[in-house]
């Protein structure tokens, strides 16, 4: 008898083991995976946009409640094993299938970061992963970056996605911000430039971009509670242009919305975000996904404020919480009609585009994308300081010491969702050592751990680049235990435990590479310092110690090879910050990780600095160049100007120097004579030359008279002032590399 219980209890246990197994293996292991295009054989004589939007309004019609619903949220609550496991088990980013209607053809999206690369599982053995996208910013290299994201793109159609997170185009507004890396810099015309970029070579490959976080995420530890306060005309001059931006010029088919709170709301119930200014003002006719997991909390103000899709999961979005806020008549059966046929009728049209090209997974960190990773580096990295240093010279028999914790380690940035694998990451130790080989050069490395010692290889060297800085453990995306989060977020404040990343507190580097630098400046007088970091940082303590200061960023998978070409001269260094560097970290506007409430003020970077006179250490817009550059010649071709022309200016450039190079040219307007408080002046165009030595070229700046115009509130209306502007042009900008010529506006 007993026997025959235990072996129909082991029979239980086997067929319970195999069936788990089973599950496991299908749902979450190799989950079952769907087509992401239309079958068109149902859908005959449907081919044009029209039909697509009549097609979207006629499924819309067959649907049933439940089936609306359904197009409100991502996978139903059981994916998040699914999801779980894949992240935190497996390290791999799944796929979540959003929104599909099989009974109805309507295929599902799915998403994948990729503000550096496409989040590709390793399954596929890693994507091509570029330097972050400050360094994208700091090329100042609008047609890099499109070139950028269109290889991101074509990756992530070759991993099965069809909707790109990216790019991040939240404003820098303090650099101790911990995501500051995964956006383009301070200024929200550059942002704007580069965020149009990158949505349209995203889309031409008919993956829907995703410019995030909609809107004032600039704080990191806080962003699951913080409430940012700030007045009509900062947000819509300073915080919103380039979201205006990447809706209005780059067509963005979705958006992702912010976690923090907005004006004492979350922005997933704020409606005047998200339809008084997203579709009334701006007229964007695509959809708004939630950022992940805490950031809607009430499904009714969601619903009510025109938040589309709620990602990944179904939380707040949910059949019983939706249904019964129909059945009280809190919200009605077109609210939900409302905000699912925007999302309808751009899901289809790409759903229904036809591809000019085959994605597959040879695409993937193919020699001719790493090709492109390595140009990006090389084109985004800022040589802030050059006393006769570099470019070193790669002569025979040197010996070239390379020192510090970082020299050789892996790292291309944080750990949270823009991190993306590559099949190999180039260290700056071993990208120089590479450069040597059989060149009768010695590279050594040594971790610095040792002070004494590390002085000894340095003063031995007849070359000393010490590698200082960050990794994803000191700044990214804070990444604290999802108990925990939910904890805070329910908890409506942070809890205090220790995560990786997050925004930095300190400027300044950490002690350990800062005593490094002292010990090794000490020892060999022609030390160059390479920094790996997102962001800006105070560097008072030691810069005026050494002679070479290079800016490389987290340069990606072939950031170490980058660095060897731009230290020995092969590249020509050409990128300029995007941001301003304080000489004192207290002249940054106030800044903290933890708090529910902050105000952003009108001035920040370089507007602030302008503003109050204060000096800077090293100015947004520059950076320096192996061989120099002359401007003359200022030209305002059109001195008088309609509030709808277009101000254009010509200056001539000229490399001045012995080396081929490339500058970064700068157009700033003045607005001295406004009758409203306005910044000293604000950068309006830029682009980058190439010009050889000896070389001058005429260069043509031009902007249209509409963005000088400034907000006013009261009128809540862009005005456009009829004075007399300056406009000031130059390589960077600070007053003293800036050509000075007027216009006015009649
Ligand atoms: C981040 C987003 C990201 C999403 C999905 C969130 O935590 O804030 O930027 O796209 O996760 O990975």
């Amino acid at each position: 008898m007993l026997v025959n219980v235990l072996k129909i209890f082991g029979l239980l246990v086997l067929i319970l083991v195999l069936v788990s197994g089973w599950i496991f293996y299908t749902q979450v292991y190799n989950y079952e995976r769907f087509p992401l295009k239309v079958d068109k054989t149902r859908f005959p004589g449907v081919n044009t946009e029209a039909e697509i939007d009549q097609l979207a309004e006629s499924l819309l019609g067959q649907m049933t409640m439940d089936e609306k619903i359904e197009q409100l949220y991502g996978e139903e609550g059981s994916s998040l094993l699914k999801l779980a496991v894949n992240l935190f088990v497996l390290k791999r980013f799944p796929h979540m299938y959003i929104a599909a209607n099989e009974r109805l053809g309507i295929p599902p999206f799915v998403l994948s970061d990729g503000p550096r690369g496409a989040r590709v599982a390793d399954v596929y053995g890693g994507a091509t992963v570029f330097p972050v996208a400050m360094s994208r910013g700091a090329s100042w290299d609008v047609d890099l970056e499109a070139r950028v994201n269109d290889v991101i793109a074509r990756e992530i159609r070759a991993i099965g996605a069809n909707m790109a997170a990216t790019p991040c185009i939240n404003l820098l507004r303090h650099p101790g911000w911990g995501r500051a890396q995964e956006t383009y810099g301070e200024d929200p015309w550059h942002l704007g430039q580069f965020g149009v970029a990158a949505t349209e070579a995203i889309q031409k490959h008919n993956v829907m971009a995703s410019p995030k976080h909609y809107a004032l995420n600039s704080i990191e530890n806080s962003r699951f509670v913080v409430n940012v306060e700030l007045d009509e005309r900062t947000l819509r001059e300073v915080y919103l242009p380039h979201f205006k931006k990447v809706v209005q010029e780059g067509d963005t088919a979705t958006l992702m919305s912010a976690y923090n709170m907005a004006l004492g709301e979350y922005v997933s119930n704020n409606r005047y975000l998200l339809t008084d200014v997203l579709r009334n003002d701006w007229g964007f006719e695509g959809f708004v996904h939630s950022d992940w997991f805490f950031a809607m909390y009430d499904p009714v103000a969601s619903i009510k404020a025109g938040l589309n899709i709620e990602m990944p999961l179904s939380k707040v979005y949910n059949k019983k919480d939706i249904k019964a806020a129909l059945e009280s008549g809190e919200i009605t059966e077109e609210d939900i009609d409302q905000l699912i046929l925007p999302a309808l009728k751009t899901r289809l049209k790409y759903a229904f585009a036809q591809d000019s090209i085959e994605y597959d997974e040879a695409l993937l960190a193919s020699p001719e994308h790493i090709e492109l990773a390595r140009e990006a580096a090389e084109k985004g990295m800022v040589l802030l300081k050059n006393d006769d240093v570099l470019p070193l010279s790669p002569g025979g028999g040197n010996k070239i010491a390379v020192i510090g914790r970082l020299a050789d380690v892996e790292n291309t940035g944080d750990h949270g969702s823009s991190n993306a694998k590559s099949p190999y990451v180039i260290s700056p130790y071993h990208g120089l050592a590479n450069y040597h080989a059989g060149s009768g050069n010695t590279v050594v490395l040594d971790d610095g751990s040792d002070l004494d010692r590390a002085r000894e290889v340095a003063r031995d060297a007849d070359q000393v680049v010490v590698v200082v800085g960050y990794t994803f453990e000191d700044e990214g995306e804070y990444l604290i235990s999802t108990e925990n989060m939910k904890k805070s977020a329910e908890a409506g404040r942070l809890i205090g435990e220790k995560g990786t990343g997050g925004d930095r507190e300190d400027l300044s580097l950490v002690k350990a590479d800062r005593e490094l630098i002292h010990a090794l400046a000490d020892a060999n007088e022609k030390l160059v310092v390479v920094y790996v970091g997102g962001s800006g940082i105070d560097m008072s303590d030691w810069d005026h110690k050494v002679p070479a200061i290079l800016f490389a960023w987290y340069a990606g998978m072939e950031g170490g090879t980058a660095l060897a070409r731009v230290l020995y001269g092969d590249v020509n260094p050409s990128g300029k910050l995007p941001f301003a560097m304080a000489q004192d970290a207290a002249d940054y506007p106030y800044f903290t990780p933890y708090t529910d409430n902050i105000t952003y003020d009108y001035y920040h970077g370089y507007t602030l600095f302008d503003k109050s006179n204060i000096e800077v250490a090293y100015p947004f817009g520059f950076g320096m160049s192996y061989t120099s550059f002359g401007y003359d010649n200022l030209q305002v071709l059109t001195p008088q100007l309609d509030p709808d022309g277009t101000l254009l200016v010509e200056v001539d450039v000229s490399n001045v120097g012995g080396m081929a190079g490339e500058e970064v040219v700068q157009m700033y307007v003045g607005f001295a004579n406004s009758a409203v408080d306005r910044p000293v002046k604000l950068l309006r165009a830029f682009e980058k030359v190439a010009l050889q030595p000896g070389e001058t070229r005429t260069v043509s700046l031009e902007v249209p008279v509409e963005e000088l115009a400034w907000y006013n509130p009261e009128a809540r209306e862009w005005q456009t002032e009829t004075i007399s502007y300056a406009v000031y042009v130059g390589g960077s900008s600070a007053e003293r590399d800036l050509l000075t010529g007027g216009f006015a506006v009649q």
